[in-house]
């Protein structure tokens, strides 16, 4: 008998049943074959959210959610923000190595010769009201771009793929950026392709009369956030992507599922929630009442808690290191210290520590966005900027996943049982 089994008795019938494990798994359809009678189904699993379903083989990140550990390819998130780039990081996401000079020069290269949309995306972007949501204007201008790009229908070519993997990475900054830009009813600064990825992002964002002063701590700085953001394994907005993706719709369309997902308040909108939240405990003397009344299930204390991580979420470590080095260039943000008391009194409580809910990536990022001068509501859009290489990553896996078919879970059926329709006047 081989030892790496399962052995599963089903006591409604009494029969046995050998289930082979592998990687700490078992097969779903391995369940298939326990059955009642011939006319049964076979038993499934529920596994609602997906607390304990592994959906893919993936070799992107990984994530010790006890140990707060996370890793690109192999690489800890701390070496990767302390010396790494933004771009080296796609890079290393997307094809599994870090490149090498030349690499990331012509990949650089690649994403700078992409920057431009097509002028129709503005006559688009001018029929969104002046104060849209940036995070619903970017999830229509992103899926709109598969109108621009037919030929990324051709998710088969490996070089078609590329080109798509491109395109997104040089013009979701563009996008972004005029969203900014259209909230503020400002003309739309076109990409500057002498300029670097975080300094022309910067630049489009910031330029009044073509000009404007770059900050290198404060880019920096945002080059960091984008690293930590840039992949999480199979959370909300990834799964979205690769649920979406496995439909084998163009990849614009796929990322802009992601973009949605991301606008939640449980998942890439709890940054924009964590200021509100500041705002309205607004002293530290608001504290105490606050924590009080997340006890007692009135709302969440935001930018805590973690599906994975039961520990501290070594992204919000590096964050707060981050937040001081920008705070030295902007002056304190008052929020700040509020946000540091809430920290120490909630990890002293017991019905914190009893949930083992510690600050999430969200926690100290909306304070340095604000500082850096982007508006609350358009944090969640830094977050999808950052996490775009990491959405791609995922999705190239699983277009090239022999194991992977369209996403189609199963359900347990709870409605009436069949029954005759009834006329609307006897009814
Ligand atoms: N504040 C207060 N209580 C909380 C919180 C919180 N932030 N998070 C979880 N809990 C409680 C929850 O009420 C439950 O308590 P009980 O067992 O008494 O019912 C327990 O902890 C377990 O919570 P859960 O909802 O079953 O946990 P989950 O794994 O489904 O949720 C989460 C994870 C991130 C959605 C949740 O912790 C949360 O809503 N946090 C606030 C929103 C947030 O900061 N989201 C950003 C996540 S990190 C960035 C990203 O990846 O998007």
């Amino acid at each position: 008998m081989p030892s790496n089994s399962l052995t599963v008795t089903d006591n409604r019938t009494g029969k046995s049943y050998e289930l082979p494990i592998t990687d700490g798994t078992v097969k779903a359809m391995d369940l298939r074959q326990i059955k009642t009678s011939d006319e049964d189904f076979g038993l499934m699993t529920y596994d609602p959210a997906f607390m304990n379903t592994a959906a893919c083989r993936s070799a992107i990140t990984f994530i010790d959610g006890d140990k707060g550990i996370l890793e690109y390819r192999g690489f800890p998130i701390e070496e990767l923000a302390e010396r790494g780039t933004f771009l080296e990081t796609a890079y290393l996401l997307l094809h599994g190595e870090l490149p090498s000079k030349a690499q990331l020069e012509a990949y650089a290269k690649d994403i700078r010769y992409h920057t431009y949309v097509h002028t129709n995306i503005i006559k688009f972007l001018e029929g969104f009201r002046y104060d849209a949501h940036p995070m619903g204007t970017l999830l229509g201008v992103v899926g709109a771009l598969s109108t621009f790009y037919p030929d990324a229908k051709d998710i088969g070519d490996p070089k078609n793929r590329y080109v798509q993997h491109i395109r997104l990475m040089a013009k979701l900054p563009t996008l972004a950026a005029f969203a900014f830009r259209h909230n503020r009813g400002l003309p739309y600064e076109f990409p500057s392709n002498d300029l670097g990825y975080i300094g022309n992002f910067v630049n489009m964002t910031f330029s009044i009369g073509g000009k404007h002063e770059p900050n290198k701590v404060l880019q920096r700085a945002l080059e960091i956030l984008l690293i930590l953001h840039a992949d999480h394994e199979q959370n909300c907005s990834t799964s979205a992507v690769r649920a979406v993706g496995s439909s084998h719709v163009d990849p614009f369309s796929a990322v802009s599922a992601g973009i949605a997902a991301l606008y939640g308040p449980l998942h890439g909108g709890a940054n924009e929630a964590v200021l509100r939240m500041l705002d309205e405990i607004d002293t530290k003397a608001g504290i105490p009442k606050f924590i009080e009344s997340v006890k007692k299930g009135d709302g969440r204390l935001m930018g805590f808690g973690h599906r994975v991580y039961k520990s501290y979420d070594p992204r919000a470590k590096l964050i707060k290191k981050v937040a001081y080095d920008v705070f030295q260039q902007t002056g304190m943000n008052p929020k700040l210290e509020i946000a540091v008391e809430l920290e120490q009194i909630a990890l002293k409580d017991e019905y914190f520590i009893k949930r083992k809910l510690y600050p999430n990536v969200d926690f100290y990022s909306g304070l340095i966005y604000q500082a850096m001068g982007y508006p609350t509501d358009y944090f969640t859009v830094l977050f999808a900027l950052g996490r775009l290489p990491g959405w791609l990553a995922q999705w190239e896996e699983m277009i090239t996943d022999g194991e992977q078919k369209i996403a189609r879970p199963r359900q347990v059926y709870t409605g009436p049982v069949r029954r005759p329709y009834v006329p609307v006047e006897k009814r």
